[in-house]
């Protein structure tokens, strides 16, 4: 996607592949940075940080955390230690067990020698694809913003999303934000209300600050304003992303998700899932009740960054002193309140049927 009208994508490959580069996503939308990861531990600290973020992308600098390893000791004993260092960061997505998995498994059984090359290519390959299914997502949903079009004669079609599925989530185009980019470019009229998405406002910072280097029309709301717009015919569709999907369909995201899926069904507007299949866990039923829910710094409540009048960045305490804060960073939408899954094989129900039939490969057998 684009930066200032430059072609970018959120993490690339230094000369000399002895180091990666990532967008600091901690720094946006008020300052744009590129960080340097030079090895395994800094790999783990961008993710733990938040400097990258967004399930898919977590996934792929897992992939190059374990290259980076590689290239300086790539012993069995190295391995072990660096899929660990990288499996800590962060629990919930599915993407960064997914990746380290599928790392671990084409390097096992190598000779030493070969370690550092493949866990690089396969880092690239995982990359790669995570671009086209992106894309095939954005293909598949782009057919939904045109039908939404056509039922509303042209008008402009309103999409609320969440958080940030957008391509700084992911290498490029983004999950949630694919169909958007493509009906955009397609020159189909919408319009985006962006969650700001309390606590760390991933939709005001970052979701915003994509859409704006597009050009792609959009307003900010507060988390709780979903609802009222939805009673009021102003939400055509709703798009978000996921951070692990289960067998049966239960779909887990950024905390408030779950309430925006139920205004969604109370007032009969859409409401999708843009997942592409490493944020599906096969092994998984009950979301609810078994995914691991990630619980962040009470800080990320009780403070906020932002940009004084003088451009300078501050972080100020916005409650009283000794209150308590609990910061459950995402939540579980239970199948029944999906209308669909946007994937990269088409849009299907969220449901264990529809995804067996969809991944085959994948799930597991009866
Ligand atoms: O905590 P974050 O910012 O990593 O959470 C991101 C989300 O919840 C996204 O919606 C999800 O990872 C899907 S990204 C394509």
């Amino acid at each position: 996607m684009r930066i200032e009208g430059k072609a970018f994508t959120t993490i690339w490959l230094g000369d000399d592949a002895a180091s990666i580069h990532v967008i600091d996503q901690t720094r946006l939308p008020h300052k744009f940075e590129i960080v340097t990861i030079s090895n395994v531990a800094e790999a783990a600290r961008a993710i733990a940080d938040m400097q990258v973020r967004g399930a898919p992308l977590i996934g792929v600098t897992a992939a190059y955390g374990v290259a980076l390893a590689m290239r300086a000791d790539p012993s069995d004993g190295n391995l072990d230690k660096a899929c660990a260092i990288l499996a800590a960061t962060r629990p919930t997505a599915v993407n960064l067990k997914w990746a380290i998995e599928s790392t671990r498994r084409r390097l096992s059984g190598l000779p030493p020698n070969e370690r550092g090359p493949v866990a690089y290519a396969h880092a690239a390959a995982i990359a790669d694809e995570d671009v086209a299914l992106c894309e095939a997502i954005g293909e598949h949903g782009l057919a939904l913003i045109e039908a939404a079009a056509a039922r509303k004669g042209g008008e402009r079609v309103n999409i609320l999303t969440h958080c940030n599925a957008g391509w700084l989530a992911t290498v490029d185009w983004g999950t949630a934000t694919a169909p958007i980019y493509k009906a955009h470019e397609k020159g189909v009229p919408l319009h985006v209300w962006v969650d700001e998405t309390r606590p760390r406002n991933q939709g005001a910072s970052l979701t915003a600050w994509e859409l704006n280097q597009h050009g792609v029309p959009h307003t900010i709301v507060i988390d709780n304003a979903g609802g009222h717009l939805m009673q009021h015919g102003d939400v055509d569709l709703v798009i978000v992303g996921t951070d692990r999907t289960t067998a049966s369909g239960d779909v887990c995201n950024k905390i408030g998700t779950y309430l925006k899926a139920l205004a969604a069904k109370d007032n009969g507007v859409p409401f999708y899932v843009a997942a592409p299949s490493p944020s599906i866990d096969f092994t998984m039923d009950d979301g609810v009740a078994e995914t691991p829910i990630e619980t962040r710094s009470p800080q990320e409540i009780t403070h906020i960054t932002g940009r004084a009048a003088d451009g300078r960045i501050e972080t100020v305490c916005l409650v009283p002193l000794g209150s308590a804060a609990h910061n459950p960073a995402f939540d579980v939408t239970p199948a029944r309140l999906v209308t669909g899954l946007i994937t990269e094989r088409g849009v299907i129900a969220a449901s264990r049927d529809a995804l067996a039939r969809a991944f085959p490969d994948r799930a597991a057998k009866p």
